[in-house]
């Protein structure tokens, strides 16, 4: 079996599109606080990048979640394995992801952080596939959106690797 990587999403352009919605949320939320809510492991290198694009006065919370299915596809069921550790309640959170995809994670994330009574929730993901969408959900702030390929890099993984990559990058098995 032989492995293929193409370059989809150039660093350059990854860092114009992270820009781009650094400068949404400051104009969308200027004079407020926001709390940037990552989702790990796949967000950690957006947020970071992202954090420095946003002039506003922001915190940082992290929390994580397991959807079990095989390498490449999530199986519907999401669960949620670290909780974030500051309150949310009145406060401007926006969520973090590297992709929205079925949408799945995100419905399950909307429910439980809205049950923390924010004042706003907003939702920020670098990647959307709308092709892919199982639940009917859409997020604020979108990077690019791409066509129904799996991608790695910048982030994102297949069975734990390649999140290093500065590119994002179609990820293909030969047989
Ligand atoms: P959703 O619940 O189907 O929207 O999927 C969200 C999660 O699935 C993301 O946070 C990723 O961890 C994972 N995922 C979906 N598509 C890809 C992909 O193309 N590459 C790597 N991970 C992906
Ligand atoms: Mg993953």
């Amino acid at each position: 079996m032989s492995t293929n990587m193409r370059i989809l999403i150039p660093r350059e352009k990854i860092a114009d599109g992270v820009a781009r919605i650094g400068r949404e949320i400051t104009r969308d939320f200027a004079g407020q606080s926001v709390t940037l809510v990552g989702v790990l492991k796949g967000a950690c290198l957006f947020l970071s990048d992202l954090a420095r694009q946003i002039e506003l006065d922001a915190t940082f919370d992290f929390i994580a979640v397991r959807s079990y299915g095989t390498k490449k596809e999530s199986a519907g069921e999401v669960q949620l394995i670290k909780d974030v550790t500051t309150p949310l309640e009145g406060k401007n959170v926006i969520l973090v992801e590297d992709i929205l995809d079925t949408g799945l994670t995100f419905s399950f994330l909307q429910k439980l952080l809205m049950a923390r009574k924010p004042r706003t929730l907003k939702f920020a993901a670098l990647l959307d596939k709308p092709s892919r969408r199982q639940m009917p959900v859409q997020a604020d702030y979108i990077g690019f959106q791409i066509e129904d390929e799996f991608v790695v890099g910048y982030g994102l993984d297949y069975a734990e690797r390649f999140r290093n990559l500065p590119d994002i990058c179609v990820f293909s098995e030969d047989p």
